[in-house]
């Protein structure tokens, strides 16, 4: 068969079948199994969302309670994954020692052995790394810049627990814990996104869970990806003050340089995911008398969606939002990495259940074949 050839950066190919999500670029609609993310931001929480993602439909009442009794139950790490973080310093990038953490977990598990991927082995890891995920997140960063450990607690919730090894304060308001927990919802599945298509030629080659997750990890830390949300805080930090957006952005445009949460392979019209963000990001900052990053954001937006006609993507309102949480702009990538591991575990599953080796060809544009002189002739 002779192969087709595909766009720069495969833009257009359709790489595979996904019974995970639906991107409806028409409608701009993102649906997780048949359900629309606002509805599931609305109505569950991200447990229940990580419970669909990793099984085919939304849990009964039943079926959440034992899935969060799991989570609760597995949320601790190895001492030893802690000691290896104190070796570390401030100048290690989060997602590398994310990375770390999970291929640890991965070397440490009894279980992971080449050959354990059928779909009960890989949902039984999936469910332990939802659990243990959050807390190789906040606590890396938490021991690379010299912070006491925060020890998960049994009795919040995923997304309180999730803020609480963050931030070290309990007493979280429901706003807060509803703003992260929707983030964690819009950020949890994608269809075939970089990071996710990676874990999936990773799974493809039967390697193991832990593998195909540390691939997609660093796969999610380029900044024309998950990368993004960080860059975006770093440039309205830049602005600063709402007077100086306008010249800002006009001075980047003029040099040709991107700016970072906007744009979007798929979406030409905005991104479904950004509206819920948004609002919840707005109430919080009203509570908190802290409205500047909503100001400077709604200039950078107006200018970008006028002048360009480019949409802000999920990363852009999830920057603010996160930061009036108080989370370190560091681990804006990780966070996104904990909530997206349940679609790259989705998709793991999808990939060895019906697996086939993913093994692209390529046009070759170098020399025509030719003599190897000697050295002395070179
Ligand atoms: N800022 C300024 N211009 C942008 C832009 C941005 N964020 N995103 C796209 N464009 C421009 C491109 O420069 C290009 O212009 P040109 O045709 O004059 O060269 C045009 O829009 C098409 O963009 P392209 O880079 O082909 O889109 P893509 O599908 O290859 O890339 C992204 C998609 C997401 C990588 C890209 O939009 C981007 O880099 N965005 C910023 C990073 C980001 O927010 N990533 C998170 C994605 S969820």
């Amino acid at each position: 068969m002779e192969p087709m050839r595909a766009n720069k950066g495969l833009a257009g190919l359709i790489a595979g079948e996904t019974a995970v999500s639906k991107v409806d670029t028409t409608l701009n609609t993102l649906l997780y199994r048949g359900y629309d993310i606002n509805e599931l931001c609305e109505k569950c929480s991200f447990t229940e969302v990580a419970y669909l993602l990793l099984h085919d439909d939304l849990p009964n009442q039943s079926q959440l309670n034992e899935f969060e009794q799991f989570e609760k139950k597995h949320r601790k790490i190895p001492e030893s994954i802690y000691e290896s973080f104190g070796a570390l310093t401030t100048t290690s990038h989060p997602m590398d020692l994310l990375k770390i953490g999970v291929s640890m977990l991965g070397a440490i598990n009894p279980d992971n052995e080449l050959g354990s991927n059928t779909h009960e082995d890989n949902l039984t890891k999936a469910k332990l790394l939802f659990a243990q995920m959050p807390n190789i997140v906040a606590n890396s960063y938490r021991i690379t810049h010299d912070m006491p450990i925060v020890r998960p607690d049994p009795n919040f919730s995923y997304a309180e627990n999730f803020l609480y090894m963050i931030t070290g304060k309990k007493d979280q308001d429901d706003l807060s814990i509803k703003v992260l927990d929707n983030s964690l919802t819009l950020y949890a599945e994608h269809g075939y996104n970089a990071s996710t298509f990676s874990a999936r030629v990773t799974a493809s080659t039967l390697s193991d869970f832990y593998s195909s997750i540390s691939t997609a990890i660093g796969t999610l830390k380029g900044p024309l990806h998950g990368g993004a949300n960080e860059q975006v805080m770093y440039m309205l930090k830049d602005i600063n003050e709402p007077s100086k957006a306008e010249s800002y952005i006009h001075d980047k445009m003029n040099k040709k340089e991107k700016i970072m949460g906007f744009g979007h392979r798929l979406y030409r019209t905005g991104d479904s995911r950004t509206a819920v963000i948004k609002t919840l990001g707005k109430q919080l900052g009203q509570k908190l008398g802290i409205t500047k990053w909503h100001e400077i954001s709604n200039i950078v937006e107006n200018i970008i969606v006028k002048e360009k006609n480019i949409y802000p993507n999920l990363d852009f309102p999830a920057a603010t939002a996160y930061y009036l949480l108080d989370i370190p702009i560091d681990l804006f990538t990780p966070i996104f990495a904990a909530s997206r591991l349940t679609g790259w575990a989705a998709h793991i599953m999808e990939q060895q259940d019906d697996n086939r080796l993913i093994r692209p060809s390529c046009d070759y544009s170098g020399n025509e074949k030719r003599n190897v002189s000697t050295i002395q002739n070179r």
